[in-house]
């Protein structure tokens, strides 16, 4: 299937679940507001991929500012939806279960060669060269997520 839906409205602030969607983990973060403040005070300057393509975010249709309000799903910044696999060699970073590291910057951290990312899903640190993809996706007033 080349859409999945999953219903988020369970979900409560700061958890973070994992969907397969076309055999790649995409990662839905409904982040608290400390990991909203921090994304969102983050200078472009401070980023190493200051710029997210309409082929790494096609929700937008063109290069936006990789800025934490271009990212996320909802105007508040609620919603992180991106997919789960390090733009570096493809390994999937940890920070989903409880207890995972996060790496330096609160977001995720990939294991394989040491890539740090931020939450937002924006590379901070390591060899990855872009921020972790967003995936094409709806996110309705009901919380139903598609993706596809
Ligand atoms: Fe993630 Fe190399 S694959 S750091």
């Amino acid at each position: 299937l080349s859409t999945v839906r999953v219903d988020l409205s369970g979900m409560e602030r700061g958890q973070r679940i994992t969907v397969n969607w076309q055999g790649k983990p995409v990662f839905v973060w409904r982040r608290a507001q400390e990991a909203i403040d921090i994304a969102r005070a983050t200078p472009l300057d401070a980023l190493v991929d200051q710029t997210d393509s309409a082929k790494e975010n096609p929700n937008h249709p063109q290069t936006e500012p990789a800025l934490d309000q271009n990212r996320t799903a909802d105007e508040a910044g609620e919603w992180l939806i991106v997919i789960g696999i390090c733009t570096h060699l493809g390994c999937v970073p940890v920070g989903q279960g409880s207890g995972d590291a996060l790496g330096e910057f609160g977001g995720w951290f990939c294991p394989c060669h040491g890539s740090h990312y931020d939450t937002s899903g924006r590379i901070r640190k390591g060899p990855a060269p872009r921020n972790l993809d967003i995936p094409r996706y709806t996110l309705a007033d009901d919380l139903m997520l598609t993706i596809g």
